[in-house]
């Protein structure tokens, strides 16, 4: 694809869903749905990176994802960590900045270390912010912003409330994808998504390729995004 010629997003969020369910279609473990997940994961880092892309965020792990059993929990986290473990030299060869959105300081120990580890070994990287949500969710992430605000004692201003998000210093996401066929944002960056396009596809997440990344980037560039301004290209 021609990338020079089409509009491409600063910042694409994407709901990484279905796991689970591309696991059992094959009669095989939800974790081993997971790991499949990663390759998925891992190709499309790279090509965000090829691409250019300023910004990718992935949902990793939602607050809300501590209702599961156990077992798939601290699968979950072990696969992420297997992946930081040999991936690590990949993101300082292609210069990808990793880093975290969400209360990491709840997550195991191990996880915790190999997050921070990794955040620490990219930070001066000047290439694609890889931003993995993780113990995230936007509600979470608004309160905590609010008691952040309450205590300076005054009223606050839209400004403010943006730079106490975990997402401060980034831009907002222009397109957030989501598979699976779940069309819903399930407390992901509510207040960033505000003007964000979305776009959902039926594809579970381990069978997200980089063809059906393309169609994403293209549905994107035709969009019309006024931001709550007027339609410019109506025809009379
Ligand atoms: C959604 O599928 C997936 C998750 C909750 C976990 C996503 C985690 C990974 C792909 C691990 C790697 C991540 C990184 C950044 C290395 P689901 O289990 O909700 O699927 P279902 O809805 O079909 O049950």
């Amino acid at each position: 694809m021609n990338f020079k010629k089409i509009k491409l997003p600063d910042h694409i969020g994407i709901i990484m869903d279905g796991n689970g369910r591309w696991a059992l279609k094959r009669g095989l473990s939800r974790i081993i749905g997971h790991k499949n997940g990663v390759e998925a994961v891992r190709k499309t880092i790279r090509y965000a990176s090829d691409i250019g892309l300023k910004v990718l965020t992935l949902f990793a792990f939602s607050t809300e994802n501590w209702k599961r059993d156990k077992n798939e929990i601290h699968g979950i986290f072990d696969i992420v960590e297997q992946y930081l473990e040999t991936d690590l030299d990949e993101f300082k060869s292609r210069d990808i900045k990793f880093r975290t959105m969400g209360d990491i300081t709840k997550l195991p120990k191990r996880i915790y270390k190999k997050l921070t580890e990794c955040t620490k070994q990219t930070c001066n990287n000047k290439g694609l912010i890889l931003n993995v949500a993780i113990n995230y969710g936007a509600r979470d992430e608004l309160l905590l912003a609010c008691n952040n605000l309450i205590k300076k004692g005054k009223p606050a201003t839209l400004e403010d409330l943006k730079n106490n998000l975990y997402s401060s210093d980034l831009p907002d996401p222009d397109l957030i994808i989501r598979t699976s066929g779940e069309m819903r944002l399930s407390n992901f960056m509510l207040f960033q998504s505000a003007y964000s396009e979305l776009y959902f596809t039926n594809s579970y997440w381990p069978a997200f390729d980089m063809k059906q990344f393309n169609r994403a980037l293209i549905e994107y560039s035709k969009r019309d995004r006024r931001f709550g301004g007027n339609h410019k290209n109506v025809q009379k």
